[in-house]
């Protein structure tokens, strides 16, 4: 299922432009696509050290995101997604870059089973990427949302930090949730992608892949 969306998302790429490439097991899949275009692309814009490594290892180049002038296209996967097409993602722990990179992006193509597609954001845990000394602070902060904060055991982002899942939430506005969790001190960001939500999902089902617009 995972390939069959990689290959879908082939179609949205535009030729002789850079590629904006997320993370995880299916944008794996979308980067094994990505090799067999050969030539057909400038590059690539990578989410993380992971896919860098991965684009690399296929012989595609890897530009950094402050040489690019134009990004008419990020492909990712996601933890959750609702029918807005709001996101949870950062279960792989590459949160803020995937955040970057999407903000910079023209489009956001979603990758994803069936079974990330759900009614109401929060049955997977909310990833929150912290500065490491202020992680105590902002554990105290986030369980004024409700949740139950967690720190993730053994895990250092890219960018050095430490990652808090918040557990057992039930977002019903996730754009506020994404905002608020933001103005806590020492948040680098949220794994809320409500703001900038995809602008298409391409969902692998049973019966083939299905193309989702926001509604
Ligand atoms: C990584 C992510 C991934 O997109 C998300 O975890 C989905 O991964 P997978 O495709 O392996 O299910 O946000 O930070």
């Amino acid at each position: 299922m995972k390939q069959a969306v990689a290959r879908a998302a082939i179609a949205h790429i535009v030729e002789g432009q850079v590629v904006g490439v997320g993370t995880g097991s299916t944008a794996n899949f979308f980067i094994d696509e990505l090799a067999l275009l050969g030539q057909r692309i400038r590059g690539a814009v990578a989410s993380s050290e992971a896919t860098r490594r991965r684009l690399e290892g296929h012989g595609i180049r890897v530009l950094d995101l402050n040489e690019v002038d134009r990004l008419p296209v990020y492909v990712d996967g996601a933890d959750e997604i609702n029918p807005s097409l709001q996101m949870i993602k950062g279960g792989g722990g590459a949160l803020t870059r995937e955040k970057i990179v999407a903000a910079v992006a023209e489009k956001f193509v979603c990758i994803a089973d069936q079974s990330k597609l759900v009614a109401v954001l929060g049955h997977f845990p909310l990833p929150v990427e912290v500065i490491p000394m202020a992680v105590n602070h902002v554990r105290r902060e986030l369980a004024r949302f409700g949740g139950e904060p967690i720190v993730r055991d053994r895990c250092t982002t890219d960018n050095g930090n430490l990652i808090i899942d918040v557990h057992g939430l039930e977002i019903a506005d996730a754009a506020a949730l994404e905002s608020g969790i933001n103005q806590i001190v020492g948040v680098v960001t949220n794994g809320l992608f409500a703001r900038r939500p995809a602008d298409v999902c391409l969902l692998a089902t049973a019966a083939g892949v299905q193309t989702k617009i926001a509604g």
